[in-house]
């Protein structure tokens, strides 16, 4: 099975999953991407947040960068919305969906919404978009110590694929390994991912 996106508008697809709505990204979502994007686990470990990071850069990410995939045909940055409080929460991306590693995801929770399982929930939506649409694999790159991510990729049905070594630099221009995850459309689905 190929790639069959004949029956969506990247332009405005949104995904539903259990409390999230992942919806496209609006001028609205500013200031809540700057508050949450001052956090140090963000700057950490998301190297394409600059830092420090202004309002004027949430501004430009929810306006310009998050639609340059969907515009492209390629992928789609979300934000996700809690459908209780109906506040953004967390952005995650599907990106390159034809990638040769296989369509990749990324995400950031903002600090005030973690330890609630978000990022797996989303993930595991996004897979079932993407695999649904044809794609037959989807990939995470994840810093080695970032446990949490490593263990939100486990939570959402990925496995543990390899190394790859020095394939990422650092803010301060080091390079540093990438764990590589991966699911396939043919793999045995996750058990359902419980909220907390
Ligand atoms: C990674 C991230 C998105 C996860 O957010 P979340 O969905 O709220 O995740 P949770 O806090 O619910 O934790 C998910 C799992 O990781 C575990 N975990 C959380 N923090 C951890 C830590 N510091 N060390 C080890 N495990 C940790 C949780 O216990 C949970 O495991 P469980 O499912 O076995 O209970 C969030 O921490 C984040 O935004 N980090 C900064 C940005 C980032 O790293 N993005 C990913 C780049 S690859």
């Amino acid at each position: 099975m190929a790639l069959d996106l004949s029956d969506v508008d990247l332009l405005t697809e949104s995904v539903h999953t259990r409390r999230l709505l992942l919806r496209p990204f609006c001028a609205e979502d500013a200031a809540a991407v700057h508050q949450a994007c001052q956090d140090e686990e963000i700057q950490r470990w998301v190297v394409a947040v600059p830092s420090p990071y202004t309002l004027d850069d949430a501004r430009h990410f929810v306006t310009v960068l998050a639609w340059r995939e969907r515009r492209a045909g390629t992928g789609m940055q979300f934000a996700a919305v809690d459908l209780e409080s109906g506040g953004v929460v967390a952005s995650v991306g599907l990106m390159n969906l034809t990638g040769s590693i296989g369509a990749e995801i990324g995400y950031w929770v903002a600090p005030w919404a973690r330890g609630l399982g978000y990022a797996a929930e989303a993930t595991g939506a996004l897979c079932g978009w993407a695999f649904g649409h044809g794609v037959h694999r989807v990939a995470l790159l994840i810093a080695p110590a970032n446990a949490a991510s490593c263990r939100t990729a486990e939570r959402a049905g990925f496995r543990r694929e390899g190394v790859l070594r020095e394939a990422e630099v650092d803010r301060q221009g080091q390079p540093h390994d990438w764990v590589l995850y991966g699911r396939l459309s043919t793999d045995e689905p996750p058990p359902d991912i419980q909220p907390r």
